[in-house]
């Protein structure tokens, strides 16, 4: 009886969160999508798990393309899926059930929990007290979620005006994937920046380089605001943002357990 959580985070929330569950449902593996190196893989577990933060209303790009392309999901496996987003998710979970419909397969259980905001074009980080309650929040929905999943239970996966929700997020997506190249080239460095490179390290998709010991963004940007918000001078900005804005990141996760989750598979 083994789970394997597939994940994505760039900020820590969505690391968190699976390791959180993975404390409470026991024997489980978490795997960062963006370490899978191997074209195809088929997991050798009998329960999967899905754990991503919502980007524009929907998966972000790299963990849709890892499940349409590189996930062969086991026969009989049963399959749960937890969104986490700071305050709106519409048809995200839908899309990933659609996803997996296309490929043969049913969702088993699917949740959601508010985690902070890390999309500093919105704002900077959320208060103490509303991140320390939706911490609370997302820990106690994660417990119920752990013990239904250990007893392989049925959550009901579907929702009235689910292709409605469905539908915005389609429309939400085409605009955030015309923007992705396109905000890349916001980002840009200001006087604090010390040419240390973690920006680089802590690059999901291996987007960044140093370019005369500044950190230069290549054209596959996922948009997850890592090098952004794990800069340790508040070095790193985005055109049309105020450089004050206070900046977030996951206050139990420390930007190794991302490096390194990136080299662990
Ligand atoms: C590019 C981008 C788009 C986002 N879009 C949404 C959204 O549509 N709805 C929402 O509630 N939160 C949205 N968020 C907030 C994140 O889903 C949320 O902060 C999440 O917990 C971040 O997870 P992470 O720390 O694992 O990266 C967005 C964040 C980013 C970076």
């Amino acid at each position: 009886m083994k789970t394997i959580i597939y994940y994505f985070s760039g900020t820590g929330n969505t690391l968190a969160l699976a390791r959180q569950l993975s404390g409470k449902i026991g024997n489980t593996e978490t795997i960062a999508v963006n370490a899978v190196k191997q074209e195809r893989i088929k997991p050798d577990a009998d329960c999967i798990g899905f754990m991503f933060p919502v980007y524009a209303l929907n998966m972000p790009r790299i963990f849709d393309n890892f499940i349409r392309y590189k996930l062969q999901v086991p026969e009989n496996a049963y399959l749960f899926a937890i969104s986490n987003y700071a305050s709106l998710e519409f048809g995200a979970m839908a899309q990933l059930k659609k996803l997996l419909k296309s490929k043969g397969h049913t969702l088993n259980l699917a949740g959601g929990v508010k985690m902070p905001s890390n999309y500093i074009p919105f704002g900077g980080a959320e208060s103490e007290k509303t991140q320390t309650g939706k911490f609370l929040s997302a820990d106690a929905a994660l417990a119920a979620m752990a013990e239904l999943i250990k007893n392989r239970s049925s959550h009901p996966c579907h929702f009235f005006g689910e292709s409605v929700y469905r539908l915005i997020s389609v429309l939400a997506w085409r605009s955030f994937k015309k923007r992705l190249v396109k905000d890349a080239a916001r980002f840009y460095t200001d006087d604090n920046c010390n040419s240390c490179g973690l920006c680089m390290k802590v690059c999901p998709v291996k987007n960044i380089h140093l370019a005369m010991n500044k950190p230069v963004w290549g054209d596959n940007c996922e948009q997850c605001l890592a090098c952004l918000q794990w800069c340790p001078n508040q070095a790193i900005q985005m055109l049309g943002v105020n450089p004050a804005r206070s900046r977030y990141h996951h206050p139990d996760v420390n930007i190794n357990d991302l490096i390194n989750a990136k080299a662990d598979n």
